[in-house]
């Protein structure tokens, strides 16, 4: 008998036959791009730390989601900077605030484009925490009202789906039970269910201006070391009614990924987070490593993981190249 019998390289011999047996496949309708949105007009103000993203104003967002969407990229997240913070973010739940007015732009004027908005609170407050600061830490149920109205001014607004990305408890009841009262009964909920304090986040909050003002996010997002209690959020997220979950990051957090789809039968979200992008990016402009293979590679792995959905700034990029 000849050695070896069993010659695995045979099936990549050549990219005919690589293309054959590929397990994974990258798809641009399966990709959510994160969009900033300020005040003003004419606006592109670049994001140092994330390159080819920017700050940008209503009618600039409106050419950017187009364009995306042109590309077949699945939807846009949208994150609003308000001109003005304060204590109670009531610039979220302003029927006329940032984002709101930035939805109705992008259903008037790209109405097929799938609109996805992130509730949290963060951006809107003066001390960059995800909600009502009693005692020094973040209060769960006065919080909850704020979601719960935020949510429903993005419904009301247009929004196709919400995506509440705070971790206070009991969230997603509450903006089921807000929109189902107010008749949005058909707009689904994307929960960031296992959202983990997490480091790779750093140049989000420069994008959003949202870095906490004193301490931490850690009495609200997870541990970066639990994975069972992740299964435990995505459970009752599901339970309260979520529609989709969502692991976030995700490169550093595929198991979850994986547990998520193994155990949950909806849609499995995962983003990648800005600190994710960056390095790539920072790795790529040292000349370390190739950007766009990088890139592709990264976002097959969240897919292979088992996610389904991802979140990702390189949304335009990849939809390029596939
Ligand atoms: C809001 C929010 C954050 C991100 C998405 N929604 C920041 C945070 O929790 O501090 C991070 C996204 C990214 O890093 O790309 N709470």
């Amino acid at each position: 008998m000849q050695f070896p019998t069993e010659r695995p390289r045979r099936l990549r011999a050549s990219a005919a036959i690589r293309d054959l047996v590929r397990e994974t496949h990258l798809q641009p309708s399966n990709f959510i791009l994160p969009l900033f949105v300020v005040e003003g007009e004419g606006i592109r103000k670049p994001i140092g730390s994330m390159p080819g993203n920017a700050q940008l104003s209503i009618d600039e967002l409106v050419k950017e989601a187009g364009e995306a969407h042109a590309l077949g990229v699945g939807g846009v997240m949208l994150f609003g900077i308000p001109k003005h913070k304060d204590e109670d973010a009531t610039g979220n739940y302003d029927p006329d605030g940032i984002v709101q007015r930035a939805i109705r732009a992008l259903k008037r004027e790209v109405p097929k484009l799938l609109v996805v908005t992130d509730v949290c609170n963060c951006e809107y407050t003066s001390h960059g925490h995800c909600g009502k600061i009693v005692d020094d830490d973040v209060d769960n149920d006065i919080t909850l009202g704020w979601l719960a109205k935020a949510a429903l001014t993005h419904a009301q607004a247009g929004a196709d789906v919400v995506a509440p990305s705070d971790m206070m408890d009991g969230r997603v009841a509450a903006i089921r039970e807000a929109l189902d009262d107010a008749g949005y009964q058909k707009t689904p909920i994307l929960s960031y269910s296992a959202k983990y304090a997490s480091a790779f986040y750093g140049p989000f909050r420069d994008a959003a201006e949202s870095a906490p003002q004193f301490g931490d996010r850690r009495t609200y997002q997870m541990d970066p070391a639990n994975a069972r209690e992740a299964l435990k959020e995505m459970e009752l997220d599901l339970a309260e009614g979520a529609d989709m979950l969502m692991v976030k990051p995700a490169m550093p957090y595929l198991d979850i990924v994986k547990a998520a789809h193994e155990n949950f039968d909806v849609p499995i979200a995962a983003y990648q987070v800005s600190g994710e992008f960056s390095m790539i990016q920072a790795a790529a402009m040292n000349g370390w490593i190739d950007l766009d293979r990088a890139m592709m590679e990264s976002l097959t792995s969240i897919k292979r993981a088992g996610a389904h959905i991802i979140l990702t700034y390189f949304a335009k990029a990849a939809a390029r190249q596939l």
